[in-house]
């Protein structure tokens, strides 16, 4: 199985990172977004990332513009009829993730592999939605996707050994380090990552400590990288509170249970980054 052309559904926050990573890699890139425009301004974002890349000496000189040459934006799913790969980074919204497939399924040729970068909905689910599910399969990467080395590879209960292969050995291509998953709720990292940031609001909650002190204890108490507000707001609180609502609907077990504070960041429209606003005030 050989992969030259790979498709990227989706140009939001992950949609953006995973199509720069493969344009890197050297792949050719198809970027569909329903608006065009998204799609456009998604590949500026990824060429000043790469622009930025150059200046810290970190890239070549011109790679920019090689990366930016290889990726091609769309609204029209016919574009991506002959990828090999097709990567679906779009709303964690199972009944339009089932339409887009189903779409998927009639316009891509045969032996096209159909991956979703899902954070918690099933791939089985997904995957017998087509007439193809021995090749859909799960590819879920970490925000930032052009920084966070893992890359969790999960197969559907129909996806075909090779296929699981031919993506860990294409994960590992772009740089990445795949682990292969069964399928669960939340898989490994957002089992773990996502109830600690509910636990995060809870405590909030309770008013035991500030936003900023509840960041600063798990920064310097336990090394995370940032803590778990400035997390939620970069991730984005409907997609910690979608995940949230998935471990707790397909568990029943109450400890995952999502905290009001986290409910009402989403009511407000709070979301985090991509809003200007979450935990954190990024409009100051
Ligand atoms: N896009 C591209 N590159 C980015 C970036 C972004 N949004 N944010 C940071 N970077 C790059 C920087 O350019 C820098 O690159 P360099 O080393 O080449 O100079 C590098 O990342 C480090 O950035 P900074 O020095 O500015 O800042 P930090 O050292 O604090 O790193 C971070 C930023 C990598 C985001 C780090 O804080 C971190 O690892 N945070 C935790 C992220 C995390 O946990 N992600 C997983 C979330 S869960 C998830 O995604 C699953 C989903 O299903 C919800």
């Amino acid at each position: 199985m050989e992969f030259k052309k790979v498709a990227v559904l989706g140009a939001g926050t992950m949609g953006l990172g995973i199509a720069q990573v493969m344009a890197q890699s050297g792949y050719d890139v198809v970027l569909y977004e329903i608006d065009k425009a998204i799609a456009d301004k998604a590949v500026v974002k990824i060429g000043k990332l790469a622009a930025r890349n150059i200046e810290k000496g970190k890239a070549p000189e011109g790679s920019d513009k090689i990366i930016l040459s290889r990726i091609k934006t769309t609204a029209n799913l016919q574009d991506v009829a002959d990828c090999d790969l097709v990567i679906e980074a779009i709303i964690e919204n199972m009944e339009i993730k089932k339409k887009v497939y189903q779409q998927l399924d009639v316009t891509c040729k045969p032996e096209t592999i159909l991956a979703s970068n899902s954070s918690s909905l099933s791939l089985t689910e997904i995957a017998a939605a087509t007439a193809r599910p021995q090749q859909v399969v799960g590819m879920h990467f970490f925000n930032p996707a052009q920084v966070m080395q893992l890359v969790e590879v999960i197969p559907a209960l129909q996806t075909s050994e090779e296929v699981v292969q031919a993506i860990m050995e294409l994960c590992v291509k772009t740089g990445k380090k795949p682990i292969r998953v069964k399928e669960g709720p939340g898989f490994v990292v957002n089992r773990i990552l996502i109830p600690g940031m509910n636990e995060a609001a809870f405590i909030l909650q309770e008013g035991l400590a500030t936003v900023e002190d509840i960041d600063t204890a798990m920064k310097l108490g336990a090394n995370w990288p940032m803590g778990p507000f400035a997390l939620c707001d970069l991730v984005g609180a409907d997609v910690t509170l979608a995940i949230c609502d998935t471990l707790y609907n397909e568990t029943g077990d109450p400890k995952y249970r999502a905290s009001s504070v986290l409910k009402n960041q989403v009511r407000a429209g709070y979301l985090g980054k991509k809003t200007g606003r979450g935990f954190y005030n990024y409009n100051a």
